[in-house]
């Protein structure tokens, strides 16, 4: 198995590489933000809850997003491997996802992390936000607090697989097939080593 975390700020690029790698590499894609939007869009308690707060730019709380991840790993025995798209955010999370692979044998082989400076992650978003009709794109402010919480809560995730030293930085600003050339680059290394 080959388990990867795709890391890195709010419109980082995390998203669009995920739906590429998963396509080279035959991985299960896990995004804790597109299960959770699933939730919304089919007026679930669960996904109604969760609105008030992404619609803030604040997390949701970590027992509710380890246990869809939980379920998606239990739910996907023959995959190859996972990539984790918006998973872990919190040091709790990673902790939680470290023992949920360790009871299956398995663990994480790489973090990948995406590095965009800040003006430009604000100008994708407003940008996406004019088409795609995502409640936490079209406010600067609500952009702004998204980021604000990735630096407060999200970057000790990145901190916690260092002490593994699992942890690799990325350039994300460029031509996607850029970005993704030079993960795909990356994961070889992982894969042969
Ligand atoms: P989530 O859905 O995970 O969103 P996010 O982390 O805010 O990330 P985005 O989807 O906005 O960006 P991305 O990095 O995927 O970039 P993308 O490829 O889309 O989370 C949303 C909310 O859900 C959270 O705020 C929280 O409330 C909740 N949540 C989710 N997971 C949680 C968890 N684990 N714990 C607690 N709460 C959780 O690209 C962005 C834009 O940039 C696109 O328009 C794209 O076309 C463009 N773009 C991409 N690459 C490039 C490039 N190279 N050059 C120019 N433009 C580019």
């Amino acid at each position: 198995m080959f388990n990867l975390i795709l890391f890195g700020p709010p419109g980082s690029g995390k998203g669009t590489q995920s739906e590429r790698l998963i396509s080279r590499y035959g991985l299960k894609h896990l995004s804790t933000g597109d299960i959770l939007r699933s939730e919304i869009a089919n007026q679930t308690k669960l996904g109604m809850e969760a609105k008030t707060l992404m619609d803030r730019g604040e997390l949701v709380p970590d027992e509710v997003v380890i246990g869809m991840i939980r379920s998606a790993l239990d739910n996907n025995p023959e995959a190859k491997g996972f990539l984790f798209d918006g998973f872990p955010r919190t040091k709790a999370q990673s902790v939680a996802l470290d023992t949920l692979l360790s009871e299956k044998g398995e663990g994480i082989n790489v973090v990948l992390a995406l590095e965009v400076t800040e003006e430009e992650l604000i100008k994708r978003l407003l940008n996406r936000g004019l088409t795609s009709g995502r409640t936490d794109d079209v406010n600067e402010s609500v952009i702004r607090a998204r980021i604000a919480e990735y630096h407060k809560k999200t970057s000790s995730v990145a901190d916690h697989y260092r002490e593994f030293d699992k942890v690799v930085g990325v350039k994300g600003e460029g031509t996607v097939d850029e970005i993704f050339d030079a993960l795909c680059e990356e994961i070889e290394k992982r894969k042969v080593a």
